[in-house]
């Protein structure tokens, strides 16, 4: 793997992420192989926003292998509530450890955090942008339940919009062959333009649908997301976008028998509980996935060589990011870097179009 950090997806090659696939294939077969494989090795776990199963697979991946764990998953009682910055966490803190994993609701917050840090950065969430180890555990479950990541109709219902796990696997998947994708939500929960842009880019088919009846027929793979309550600027929008979209019995006998339903959990009602005993059902068994495929991840990482980070880029570019939840509008030493896609301009940490 060329890169130290693990930021987005996209910094993994199409062969790594099939090398760290058949490494977690591998490690669930043959668990005892890997107990030692990263003995001596100290990962960090600082969690600034909630989680289950992002932080508790990543410290059973560790104890599995052997590492040991430190971190914190209440920020409050972290140096963070003295109004420490995030640069001076993450460089005392790789310090300490060989491996940091964060997850903080600031857009770009891990990829500002990698410039700061001795050690490798893993993005476990950065706000509604990204969530890259997920989409890792979905593709290492799909590998596992579909054998392919071609060829597949793959319907995502819920919050496009707020849901960085569908963010990062549409960008994932949309780089294999002949996949094609049902957008199913409202349309104030839409995906973001530059998700949008870059399934215009890739050249895949997809399409929006406003009904989960009417398009559940049609699919392989069925991505169920929570309304992403915590994102919502008031409780009002948030009641008016529930319970829209809900995954029951009915629906699942329109669907096709070799369906795969995901969802990255927490579920909140889009699914009811009378689903969960249809072999259809794969969420449990995805969360399990994620276990592996974090610890393929780790044993990648840790044998990369590190260094030290690249010196901090400075900026003196005048223009500003709008977004005003992301890192270079909430750290201010952040520098504000941007890239050229398409005629427009993008902030490099957030995503965003600087025009919006
Ligand atoms: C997701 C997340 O945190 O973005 N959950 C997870 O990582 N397992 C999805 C969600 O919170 O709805």
């Amino acid at each position: 793997m060329r890169t130290r950090n693990l930021i987005d997806l996209e910094d993994i090659s199409k062969n790594d992420l099939q090398e760290i696939i058949r490494l977690a294939q591998m490690i669930k077969a043959h668990p005892s192989i890997f107990t030692d494989a990263c003995h001596g090795k100290i990962m960090a776990t600082l969690f600034y926003e909630p989680s289950t199963r992002t932080q508790m697979s990543f410290q059973t991946a560790m104890l599995r292998l052997g590492g040991q764990i430190i971190g914190f998953d209440n920020p409050s009682n972290a140096s963070v509530a003295k109004g420490e910055s995030l640069k001076d966490t993450v460089r005392v803190v790789s310090g300490y450890a060989d491996l940091i994993v964060m997850r903080n609701p600031i857009e770009g917050s891990a990829l500002a955090a990698s410039l700061y840090s001795k050690s490798p950065i893993i993005n476990a969430g950065d706000g509604g942008h990204l969530h890259p180890t997920q989409t890792l555990t979905d593709v290492v479950t799909l590998s596992f339940e579909k054998g392919t990541l071609d060829g597949l109709t793959v319907g995502l219902c819920g919050d496009m919009k707020n849901g960085r796990t569908v963010h990062s696997l549409i960008k994932t998947l949309s780089k294999y062959k002949n996949n094609r994708f049902v957008l199913i939500s409202t349309p104030e929960l839409q995906l973001p333009q530059y998700v949008l842009d870059i399934l215009e880019e890739s050249g895949c088919a997809y399409s929006f649908s406003d009904s989960l009846e009417k398009s559940i027929g049609e699919l392989d793979v069925l991505y169920m997301t929570r309304i992403q309550q915590e994102r919502f600027k008031s409780k009002e929008e948030y009641e008016a976008q529930k319970g829209i979209y809900v995954l029951d019995e009915a629906k699942m006998r329109l669907a096709k028998g070799d369906l795969v339903v995901l969802h990255p959990l927490p579920r909140v009602d889009e699914i009811t509980v009378g689903v969960d005993e249809d072999p259809r059902a794969k969420y449990f068994q995805q969360a399990e996935y994620g276990m592996y495929a974090r610890m393929a991840l780790i044993i990648t990482m840790l044998n990369m060589r590190t260094g030290i980070s690249p010196a901090p880029l400075h900026s003196t570019d005048a223009r500003r990011c709008r977004n005003p939840r992301c890192v270079t509008n909430t750290e201010s030493y952040v520098p504000h870097l941007f890239y050229e896609k398409g005629g427009k301009t993008v902030c490099k940490f957030c995503d965003s179009l600087l025009e919006e």
